[in-house]
């Protein structure tokens, strides 16, 4: 464990920790007094997870002697995650500083160091060959004092891998290409893609889903599955932690690229006409916060920083076309005439791109505006916990998973919340947006693009699980911008 400087405590890579260390044991430490104290009360774990989202149903620790909060205390205080949003970034950092409060609070009281902070989980790092893997402190059932393990106790699927702490976590799952992409807030109809998502209000669950949230993020949450796979359960499984400081941690990588890779400047995003979010500190007291309000890592209130913020694909080696975004408005160049049906196997689908917008087009290319293209999945809905689907663009018939090919993964966290009709949003399911531009320029220098026959591809990570439904894709549709 690494001390604090100037009050500045270290957020450390956990694969970096020596075997039980510290921090490790500090956290299962906490985490077993926390799992002590009853659900009514902010600082027990069951609240903690709450705050992200709650459900009765599907509470593996309800019994008929808890006394939940009040009514009016829940609809403050829980439910409260922030999907599919420029919030999603912000409200997840504020979510963690207080629970990493939380959490030092009960490590101190226990005669802990009061420096603790949370590690992260880097699953990208391409220099450690168990990146991929969970740390054994997380599987084993005892603390090298015999007593049991609290960092162990979740439910982790699918059935069988858990012991070895291996999840099928694939090099794409754990992609790192979010971080190419340079506005912050998705623009309308998903057009550009953004790295921390499109603007929302309050935003539960649902919508257009940000680069960042998508993969890493969605991917690790549905390999890791079980509590991990759903908003309800995801914060009773300790890995959430650091699943998600992980992703915190991404966000401050992203800023550290260069001067065009810059948080929202729109007022409407921080105070005093944004959002804001309450919770609780340590103490029980309530805390009201808006998003230019935790931008920086090192105020009082959050005081932490990251072991590492290294950029893993340096932006010297990178194109200028990369960089580019697409300037003008978007351009709808072709879209599905009909919803789609997913299954657990591949299923492809052509979609007609209309002949006068890409006349158009060509001629706003002709004038060398730059352009990039982006695929739309929108309205994704469905109600049986699936896989992650791969995309693929004009894949041939032989070779469907064919890499030049690949244009993104779908993972569907959040699929079964974001469906539902009791969702504030009717439940109109997720939309996701692809930056295909490198895949098309890639099947058009080697002639293989061909307008008059463009196919998309799904392929599920997972192939025939148990009898699952396949999502339903409301419409497909590719812009250029
Ligand atoms: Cu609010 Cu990773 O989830």
């Amino acid at each position: 464990m690494k001390p604090a400087t100037n009050g500045i405590r270290v957020r450390e890579d956990v694969w970096k920790l020596t075997n039980w260390d510290d921090t490790l044991l500090w956290y299962a430490r906490a985490i077993s007094r926390m799992q002590e104290l009853p659900i009514a009360d902010s600082s027990s774990w069951r609240y903690q997870a709450a705050i992200h989202a709650y459900s009765r149903n599907a509470d593996p620790f309800t019994s008929p002697s808890d006394r939940l909060p009040s009514l009016s205390r829940r609809r403050r205080f829980w439910n409260q995650c922030q999907h599919g949003s420029w919030y999603f970034l912000p409200w997840h950092r504020m979510y963690l500083g207080f629970f990493e409060q939380i959490v030092r609070s009960h490590v101190v009281a226990l005669g802990g160091p009061d420096d603790w902070a949370l590690p992260y989980w880097n699953y990208s790092d391409a220099d450690n060959p168990d990146a991929r893997l969970v740390r054994r402190e997380f599987l084993v059932d005892r603390l090298p004092d015999g007593s049991p393990n609290s960092l162990a106790q979740a439910q982790r699927g699918p059935t069988g891998s858990g012991g070895t702490g291996d999840f099928d976590i694939e090099p794409f799952d754990t992609d790192l290409s979010c971080l190419l992409t340079v506005p912050f807030r998705t623009g309308r109809f998903g057009v550009p893609s953004g790295f921390g998502g499109p603007r929302t209000g309050f935003q539960h669950g649902g919508g257009v889903i940000g680069d960042l949230e998508r993969v890493p993020h969605g991917a690790i949450h549905v390999a890791v599955s079980g509590w991990m796979g759903a908003f309800e359960t995801a914060g009773l499984d300790p890995l959430f932690w650091l699943h998600h400081a992980n992703i915190d941690r991404l966000w401050e990588v992203w800023l550290n690229r260069g001067d065009q890779f810059e948080n929202p400047s729109d007022p409407s995003w921080g105070a005093p006409s944004g959002t804001d979010f309450d919770f609780h500190d340590a103490a029980g007291a309530i805390v009201t916060l808006t998003a230019d309000q935790v931008v920086d890592t090192k105020v009082p209130l959050l005081s932490y920083q990251y072991e590492d913020i290294s950029d893993p694909m340096p932006i010297a080696g990178l194109g200028e076309e990369e960089l580019i975004m697409g300037k003008g408005p978007a351009m709808l160049v072709g879209a599905s005439e009909e919803s789609i049906q997913l299954s657990s196997s591949p299923t492809s689908v052509n979609v007609q791109i209309d002949p006068t917008a890409m006349t158009d087009n060509l001629a706003a290319l002709a004038e060398g505006e730059p352009q990039r293209a982006y695929l739309n999945m929108e309205n994704i809905v469905g109600f049986d916990k699936v896989s992650s689907y791969k995309v693929f663009v004009n894949a041939p018939e032989k070779e469907p998973e064919a890499q030049t090919n690949y244009a993104g993964l779908l993972p569907m966290f959040g699929l079964v919340e974001a469906s539902r009709r009791d969702d504030p949003h009717g439940g109109s399911g997720l939309t996701y947006v692809l930056d295909i531009t490198d895949v098309v320029n890639q099947l058009k220098q080697s002639n293989k693009w061909n307008e008059k026959n463009f196919q998309v591809t799904f392929v599920p990570k997972q192939r025939a699980q148990g009898g699952e439904k396949g999502p339903r894709v409301g419409r497909i549709s590719l812009y250029y911008r």
